[in-house]
């Protein structure tokens, strides 16, 4: 253990927050967050307003630009948008190597890092604010069909190429759920689902995944090789890829005949490694205002859709309970935006191993809005300090003396 009164002597000034669980590591002027309170803003509008009347483009634009945009600008965004969702043929040689069973997350860090070895003009740090919106452009146009291609992969089914007669979020929906061979009309019920989950995930401040684009960014890294190391970041069971292990969590349950005080048991053990998956946030500590969008957002689809799922209700059930035991509430353990959104992504019929790759669809507009502010405030570098609490004093020994 470290004597803290020694600390000062053996450091000189340097604060310890391993972490970062109270350190603040910029300035910025995207999205507000009240844990306490269960306040969630993007450029000062309420997540509640935006779920309910803006589109997932719109709300990018938001992020990215500052300000809502006019007709024209969207339409304008839009257009630019569309004229780059077509991917590289060369990259899908690099995608049509990889098993089809491999994760889709594996697949997507692999693709989008290699974009910036297909735009050499993005690895300058020295580019102009046009070049750099190119740059932008091209990401969030690219990812809609370098997700789909991860997805049609899964089914073992042809690529399907995107057309520019549809919005961001449609297109998506017809590259991943359309079929060469018929005309489309994809359900304006899966649309408006879509729309709410990704703006839902658009942006959340310095979480994991989003520190790690900026201070990646920091080095003058180049857009592409920032967001990839985001979305390496959000792979991970504690942040993104959360929502795959909540329904994992759910089926092992239901497997178990849907005996969830059992589980609820095992999550409050403190000898047994296992977490209730989808509850709990290092901010939140009275609700996550995402998950409450989401947990009707739910409701609603499955009802539009007719669908009736045992996992959900063993969902409630949890939550149910969860939320009268001492336990949780102590903690100020809550359902977090994770829990509910698994169950909505199966309803629309996507298999558990994508979940995470949808978050990042999700995530991208925040990562590159904050990718985007870090570079025009110039921030230096990141680099944090360390205490360093190993062996102070020793002799090389050869080998024949050890
Ligand atoms: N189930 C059971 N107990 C929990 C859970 C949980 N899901 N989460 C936290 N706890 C307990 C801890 O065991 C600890 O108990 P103790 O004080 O008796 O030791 C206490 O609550 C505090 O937990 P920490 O791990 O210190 O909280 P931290 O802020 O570091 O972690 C985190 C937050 C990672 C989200 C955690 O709650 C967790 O692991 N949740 C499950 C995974 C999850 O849902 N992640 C998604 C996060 S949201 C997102 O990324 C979109």
């Amino acid at each position: 253990a470290i004597d803290i009164s020694k600390l000062r002597d053996l450091t000189g000034y340097v604060t310890l927050d391993v972490g970062y669980k109270n350190t603040g590591a910029t300035k910025s002027a995207i999205t507000f967050l009240d844990g306490e309170a269960g306040i969630l803003k993007y450029r000062g509008y309420p997540i509640e307003q935006l779920a309910q009347k803006s589109t997932f483009l719109e709300v990018a634009y938001l992020l990215i630009y500052g300000a809502l945009p006019t007709k024209d600008q969207i339409q304008n965004f839009q257009k630019q948008i569309n004229n780059h969702t077509l991917v590289h043929e060369d990259l899908k040689k690099f995608f049509d190597g990889y098993p089809s069973n491999s994760h889709p997350m594996g697949q997507l860090t692999g693709l989008i890092s290699s974009l910036s070895a297909f735009y050499p003009e993005s690895l300058h740090s020295n580019q102009t604010p046009d070049e750099i919106n190119e740059t932008i452009i091209k990401l969030l146009a690219k990812m809609t069909t370098i997700v789909s291609w991860i997805y049609k992969k899964s089914l073992g089914h042809p690529v399907i190429y995107p057309q520019k007669r549809f919005d961001y979020v449609t297109n998506f929906l017809y590259m991943t759920f359309g079929q060469r061979t018929e005309e489309v009309t994809i359900d304006p019920v899966i649309v408006e689902a879509m729309n709410v989950l990704l703006i839902l995930h658009a942006d959340h401040e310095q979480n994991c995944s989003t520190s790690t684009v900026r201070i990646v960014g920091s080095s003058e890294a180049n857009l592409y090789s920032s967001v990839t190391a985001g979305i390496s970041a959000l792979w991970g069971p504690l942040h993104g890829g959360a929502n795959q292990a909540v329904i994992e969590m759910l089926e092992t349950i239901k497997a178990d005949g849907g005996d969830t005080d059992k589980w609820i048991n095992k999550a409050k053990d403190k000898n047994d490694p296992f977490r209730l998956m989808g509850f709990g946030h290092r901010v939140y500590k009275n609700f996550d205002p995402r998950a409450k969008i989401i947990k009707k957002a739910c409701d609603d689809i499955l009802e539009k859709l007719g669908i009736d799922d045992e996992v959900l209700d063993i969902a409630k059930k949890i939550e149910e309970i969860a939320l009268k035991d001492p336990y949780f509430i102590e903690r100020k353990l809550y359902p977090n935006v994770d829990f509910y959104s698994g169950i909505i992504y199966r309803a629309l019929g996507f298999p558990t191993e994508m979940f995470t790759v949808l978050f990042a669809l999700g995530r991208l507009p925040g990562w590159i809005a904050q990718w985007k502010e870090m570079r025009e405030n110039k921030e230096p570098i990141g680099r944090p300090r360390q205490i360093y609490i190993g062996e102070t004093d020793r002799d090389y020994v050869d080998i024949e003396n050890r």
